[in-house]
């Protein structure tokens, strides 16, 4: 074989799951269709569950995060006339870190290259065989020269558009979906946050997110139609409905910048089951989706390597199967309930486009329940730390 576990996709999952399976020994190669100039100019996800922090510090790159991210205690919510603070640490004893998708895979790219792992960039045309064999076979295009890579595993980490899930034959697949009738905008601004901790807010114009990088970046998201282009938003546009979409002593706090990146992501749940075809193993956003609300896409991510690396490690060291043949409903069983947290988190603080004056109430009475009970606030507060893993 030429490897043990052929990794599709150099995003934060396979990269993640390459790092931790080489630290335990484990021999991989990656293949990613993207440069990595590319792959590091996404800017996405920004928030780290507890148990991702603790799983990047297992995979040996977390000095940078230590030196350079900020654990946050809480987040606010916030409507018209209620600001909701929910206090993680004190009523989980957990925090979340704020450190970007873009770093962790720039901390990750360097511990691989030191471990000196084969990492293929610009690869065309992978397709995956022999899933039922002794030997699985992954087939793929670099420099216009077909190539073929032999191993006893294939992790399919390559996103929601990658060819992995699709190798599964559609009658073997279940997919369950819900498609939001908006998207999210985002910007990157060298300003100052508008608060110590983000911002979640529903207001009558939509939903707006305040968020951060540091002290002077911050990454601020408003609701908009499908239809919108991030072409159709100057800054000064974005800003003006940012502002009217927080509270107004917030808003009068707002410093406001010039972007340095702009782009449209529209929202999705989705899950393909199961995640498991023979050698072949879906993680991350390859077999599931989630409204960035929750904050949970690249945390759920994280989970998926942490129980795939166990599985393969005591698979290709002890022979021991049971960890593989058990990855698709371990993994699942988390992956619902952040589908559920996350839908609910986007059910909660978006309009709906043509929505009744019932779902209006309906947001405004959860927000106050939130307002008034302490065990509403820590059932939020348990899910956006992050379930166990
Ligand atoms: P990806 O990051 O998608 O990585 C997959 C990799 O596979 C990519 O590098 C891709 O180039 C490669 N690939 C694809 N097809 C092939 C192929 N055929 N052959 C080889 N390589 C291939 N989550 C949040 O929590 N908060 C956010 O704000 C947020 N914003 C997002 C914005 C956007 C536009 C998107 C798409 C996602 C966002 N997410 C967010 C989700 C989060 O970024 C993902 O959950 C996370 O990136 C998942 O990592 P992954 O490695 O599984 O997939
Ligand atoms: C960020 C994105 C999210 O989806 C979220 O829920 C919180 C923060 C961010 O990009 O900073």
């Amino acid at each position: 074989m030429d490897t043990q576990v052929a990794i599709i996709g150099g995003g934060p999952s396979g990269l993640l799951l390459s790092q931790l399976l080489n630290r335990a020994g484990i021999a991989t190669v990656i293949l990613e269709r993207s440069s990595r100039d590319h792959v590091l100019s996404r800017i996405r996800a920004g928030i780290l569950e507890w148990g991702t922090v603790e799983l990047l510090r297992e995979a040996g790159v977390g000095a940078r995060m230590e030196a350079e991210g900020f654990p946050h205690d809480g987040t606010f919510l916030t409507d018209a006339e209620r600001m909701v603070h929910i206090d993680f640490k004190g009523l989980t004893g957990k925090q979340v870190m704020v450190y970007g998708q873009t770093e962790v895979t720039r901390d990750l790219y360097d511990a691989q290259d030191a471990m000196g792992t084969t990492i293929l960039h610009g690869v065309e045309d992978v397709s995956i065989h022999d899933l039922d064999g002794p030997v699985a076979r992954v087939d793929y295009t670099l420099n216009g020269e077909r190539r073929s890579l032999t191993c006893a595993y294939v992790a399919g980490c390559d996103g929601f558009h990658g060819v992995s899930r699709q190798t599964i034959p559609e009658d073997k697949r279940r997919e369950f979906e819900r498609v939001y009738p908006f998207g999210w905008l985002g910007i990157l601004s060298r300003t100052p946050p508008v608060s110590h901790e983000l911002i979640y807010a529903n207001s009558p114009h939509g939903f707006a997110l305040a968020s951060m990088r540091n002290a002077n970046l911050v990454r601020c998201y408003v609701q908009v139609p499908l239809s919108d282009k991030a072409e159709d938003w100057s800054d000064d546009r974005f800003w003006a409905e940012f502002r009217r979409r927080l509270p107004s002593e917030t808003a009068a706090r707002l410093i406001t910048g010039p972007s340095i990146e702009k782009s449209i992501a529209p929202l999705r749940s989705f899950v393909s089951e199961p995640l498991r075809w023979g050698r072949l193993f879906l993680v991350g956003d390859a077999a599931h989706i989630v409204p960035p609300t929750g904050a949970k896409g690249l945390n759920l991510a994280a989970s998926d390597v942490f129980y795939l690396h166990q599985a393969l490690t005591d698979a290709l060291q002890t022979g021991s199967k049971g960890g593989i043949d058990a990855y698709s409903d371990r993994a699942l069983a988390r992956i619902w309930k952040a589908m559920r947290f996350s839908w609910q988190m986007t059910t909660m603080l978006h309009r709906f486009e043509g929505e009744d004056s019932f779902a209006e109430r309906m947001r405004g009475a959860t927000l106050a329940h939130l307002a008034q009970s302490e065990v509403a606030r820590r059932d939020l507060a348990e899910n956006y730390v992050g379930l166990p893993f």
